[in-house]
């Protein structure tokens, strides 16, 4: 008879031999500490004007800037994936973009239309808009800026306002401010719930670094900073206490989930975020990191599906419930 079970070399007893549990997929399956879902994922998305138009992003292959009408039907094929919710991003033209950003409260902008259109086509959606003035600022800052090149805090959190209360308007189900202005969450809850939004959440880009991840993000948008850098507003790599900061700031201000960004550089920090609060928390595996694994990829030097897999299970592991991912519809796909 045989006996499956039986070493056939006769070594002495360990009382902790922990690959007996790493024997078999199933084994593997049942001790498992992580699950990477679909329901954990949001999937970032650039509109631009136009029609028929899909334009893939030089330096993030596999993702595109679409019109409208083709941005509605990859909307609807996330949806058919199982994807929850999207995180829009808009493309402005330079004709349309002023010093202050007045586009971006346009209620007939092209945010507004965009987030309209699919709420009507796939209202299921959750849809999430970013409220930041870079995408709409001919120099390309988060903010206002004086003559000095000064980033001004006050003023451009009354853009701010106007800016979520026309998403809200148009009917996005969460605003996300990615301007790392100080007190930009209180304001706008204070302004979301005199308009009667009470309902509309607020995802807050809390512990935002400034990286040079964002690279790939801005030739997206042609968003790029004319003049200096970003650090005045977004965070220092170096510090951690500093996030858990920003973090308590945020979440006394009304933010309903906090978001930690980069992702991979900033694994401590998504640890760190989720032993200081009990709200969901969410990751940005932005586009530097994207472009990262796509190039290798590309090379034939790492295998792309099993790295995509791996490292969103990471920031699952460091303690992210939601990550914001391009490679959203990938992962939806290869969890089927
Ligand atoms: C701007 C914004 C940026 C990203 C999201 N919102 C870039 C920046 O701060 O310069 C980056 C996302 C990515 O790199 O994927 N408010």
């Amino acid at each position: 008879m045989s006996d499956v079970n039986r070493s056939t070399d006769s070594t002495p007893t360990l009382l902790y031999r922990p690959r007996r549990l790493r024997r078999s997929p199933a084994l593997r399956r049942m001790v498992r500490e992580t699950q990477l879902g679909v329901d954990d994922l949001i999937y970032p998305l650039f509109v631009m004007e136009g029609e028929r138009q899909k334009i893939e992003i030089a330096s993030m292959p596999g993702c595109y800037r679409y019109s409208l009408d083709l941005l509605l039907k990859e909307v609807a094929e996330a949806c058919e994936l199982g994807i929850n919710a999207i995180a829009l991003f808009p493309v402005i033209p330079e004709a349309k973009k002023d010093a202050t950003g007045t586009e971006s409260y346009n209620p007939n902008g092209l945010v507004q239309q965009t987030v309209r259109a699919i709420k009507q086509t796939v209202p299921e959606m959750v849809v999430i808009t970013d409220v930041a003035l870079d995408p709409f600022s001919t120099h390309g800052h988060d903010g206002i800026v004086d003559e000095n090149g000064i980033v001004l805090n006050d003023p451009t959190v009354e853009v701010l306002v106007k800016m979520a209360l026309s998403q809200a308007a148009a009917g996005a189900d969460m605003v996300a401010p990615s301007d790392m202005m100080d007190g930009r969450v209180g304001a706008i809850r204070k302004a979301l719930d005199a308009a009667g939004y009470i309902d509309v959440g607020i995802l807050a880009y809390s512990a935002k670094y400034a990286s040079a991840y964002y690279g790939p993000f801005r030739d997206a948008l042609d968003s790029a900073p004319k003049f200096g850098d970003k650090k005045t507003y977004q965070m220092d790599a170096a510090n951690a206490r500093e996030a858990l900061k920003e973090v308590s700031l945020d979440i006394a201000q009304g933010a309903d989930i906090v978001m930690v960004k980069p992702a991979l550089a900033y694994l401590d920090i998504i640890h760190q975020v989720r032993n200081a609060t009990s709200l969901p928390v969410a990751a940005y595996n932005v586009s530097g990191e994207y472009a990262t694994i796509k190039a290798a990829a590309q090379m034939g030097w790492i295998d792309e599906k099993k790295i995509i897999l791996e490292t969103l299970t990471s920031m699952k592991r460091a303690g992210a419930d939601l990550i914001l991912t391009y490679f959203a519809k990938e992962v939806a796909l290869m969890l089927r």
